[in-house]
C-alpha cells in the first residue's frame, strides 16, 4: 500500500518470466544505481510464472550482479499479481510475453503504467531482454548491460520529476 509519505517517490515493479534472472537483475541495478543518485525509490521485481516463488536468484545471475558490485541474493522471487497494477506507477516487463501476460492480468482499474524495459533506453524502444536462462553465462553478462541501461534511464526520468 502507498501512503502520504510515498508522494513523488517512484513506485516501479521490474517483470520477468520466473524473477530469478532478469527482473532480479534489473531490481539490483535499479537499487544501486538510485541509491548512488541519492533518490529514493520503491523497487520491487516479479515473475508472471510461479515455478520458482520462494527461490533466490539464479546463481549465476547473484554471481554476475556480484562481479558488478551489487549482491542480489536477499531477492526472493514472486508472482505477478492483480494488485500491483494498483501499488506501483510503472511496471517494466523484460520481453513480449511478459508483457502480453502482464496486460491478460491487467485489471479494468489499473493504474500503473505498463511497457517494456528497454522502451526506456534511447533507441531500444520495443526490444527484448534476452531471456539467459537457458544459455552459458556471458548471456548474463549481457543481460546486465541491458538493465543497467534500463535503470540509468529510470534515474535519468525521476531526477527530472523530482528536480
Ligand atoms: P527469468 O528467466 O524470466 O529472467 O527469471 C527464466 C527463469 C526460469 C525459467 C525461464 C526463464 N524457467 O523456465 O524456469
Amino acid at each position: 500500500m502507498r501512503n502520504d509519505s510515498d508522494v513523488r517517490k517512484p513506485a516501479i515493479l521490474f517483470l520477468c518470466l520466473g524473477n530469478i534472472c532478469r527482473s532480479p537483475l534489473t531490481e539490483g541495478a535499479a537499487r544501486a544505481a538510485f541509491a548512488a543518485a541519492g533518490i529514493e525509490a520503491a523497487l520491487d521485481s516479479a515473475g508472471t510464472g510461479d515455478w520458482h516463488v520462494g527461490h533466490p536468484p539464479d546463481r549465476r545471475a547473484m554471481a554476475e550482479a556480484r562481479r558488478r558490485g551489487v549482491d542480489i541474493s536477499d531477492l526472493r522471487a514472486r508472482q505477478l499479481r492483480a494488485s500491483d497494477f494498483a501499488d506501483f506507477d510503472l511496471i517494466l516487463a523484460a520481453d513480449d510475453n511478459n508483457l502480453r501476460d502482464a496486460r491478460a492480468l491487467r485489471p479494468a482499474n489499473a493504474t500503473a503504467e505498463l511497457k517494456l524495459m528497454l522502451d526506456l533506453v534511447p533507441g531500444r524502444a520495443g526490444e527484448s531482454v534476452t531471456d539467459p536462462y537457458y544459455g552459458d553465462d556471458g548471456g548474463f553478462a549481457a543481460t546486465w548491460d541491458d538493465v543497467s541501461a534500463v535503470a540509468a534511464a529510470l534515474v535519468v526520468e525521476a531526477s527530472g520529476l523530482s528536480g
